[in-house]
C-alpha cells in the first residue's frame, strides 16, 4: 500500500461526528498564529458531479444498484485524488489535506452491500493516507444523533450501522500493519473533548511538527 504523507482521513459510522470534527479543526487552522502550511478540508462524496449523483442516490433518487454505488465511490474518488488541484497535487506540493471519509468507507458499506472483493479491486490502486483517526461509537447513541435530521439516508439505521461499527473494527489492523498511523476517538465524549484528541495526533503529523 503506498502511503501518501501530508493527507489523514477520518473514518466512522453515521453520526459519530466526523464532519463536525474536520469543521471545527478547520477553524482551529484558520485562528492560528503559525499559518503555514496550508489546509485543505474534504470530504467524499466530493462536491463534483459524480458526487452529486451519489448524494441523490443516498436518499434512494434514483434507487441505484449496491455495485453501481460502489463503482460510483471509487470513480468519485479516483477525480477527487487525481484532478488538477485534486488531493494527490495538493499533498505533493506541500499542503495538508484531511478527508471526511475515503477508501474504508468503502471497505465498510460496500463490503457489506457487495461483499468484499468488488470495492477491494475498485479502491486497490489508491493511495493510504498518512494518519488515519477512526470515530468510534455505540451505534445506539449515534442514531439517536441522526433522528434530529430531517430525513435519513440509506445506511442510516440501527442494523446496519451495528454491521459498520463491526466492519471498522475488523479492517483498522490491516491499515497498521500497511504503516498507517490508526488511531480510535471516542465520539461519545463531548465536542470539545474529541476536538483535543484529534488536534493531539493531526499536530503531531511531520508537517505540522
Ligand atoms: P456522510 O454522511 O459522512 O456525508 O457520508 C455519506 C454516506 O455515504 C455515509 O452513509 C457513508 C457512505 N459512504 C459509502 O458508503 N462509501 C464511501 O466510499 C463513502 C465515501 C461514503
Amino acid at each position: 500500500m503506498e502511503i501518501l504523507g501530508n493527507f489523514a482521513v477520518f473514518e466512522g459510522g453515521d453520526g459519530s461526528g466526523t464532519s463536525t470534527q474536520l469543521a471545527l479543526l478547520k477553524d482551529k487552522f484558520a485562528a492560528r498564529r503559525r499559518k503555514p502550511p496550508p489546509f485543505f478540508p474534504t470530504a467524499e462524496p466530493a462536491e463534483g458531479p459524480i458526487g452529486r449523483i451519489i448524494r441523490s442516490a443516498l436518499k434512494n433518487n434514483p434507487v441505484l444498484q449496491p455495485d453501481t454505488l460502489a463503482r460510483l465511490f471509487a470513480a468519485d474518488r479516483g477525480e477527487h485524488l487525481y484532478a488538477s488541484d485534486g488531493i494527490v497535487e495538493r499533498c505533493k506540493r506541500g499542503e495538508l489535506v484531511i478527508c471526511d471519509r475515503y477508501v474504508l468507507s468503502s471497505l465498510v458499506y460496500q463490503g457489506i452491500e457487495c461483499g468484499e472483493d468488488l470495492p477491494r479491486s475498485l479502491n486497490s490502486a489508491f493511495p493510504a493516507p498518512e494518519l488515519l483517526l477512526f470515530f468510534d461509537i455505540d451505534p445506539q447513541i449515534a442514531q439517536e444523533r441522526l433522528h434530529s435530521r430531517p430525513s435519513l439516508e440509506i445506511y442510516e439505521h440501527l442494523e446496519f450501522q451495528k454491521k459498520v461499527r463491526k466492519h471498522y473494527h475488523a479492517l483498522l489492523g490491516e491499515y497498521r500493519d500497511a504503516g498507517v498511523r490508526v488511531e480510535i476517538i471516542d465520539a461519545a465524549q463531548s465536542v470539545e473533548k474529541a476536538a483535543a484528541e484529534v488536534w493531539s495526533y493531526v499536530s503531531q503529523m511531520p508537517i505540522l511538527r
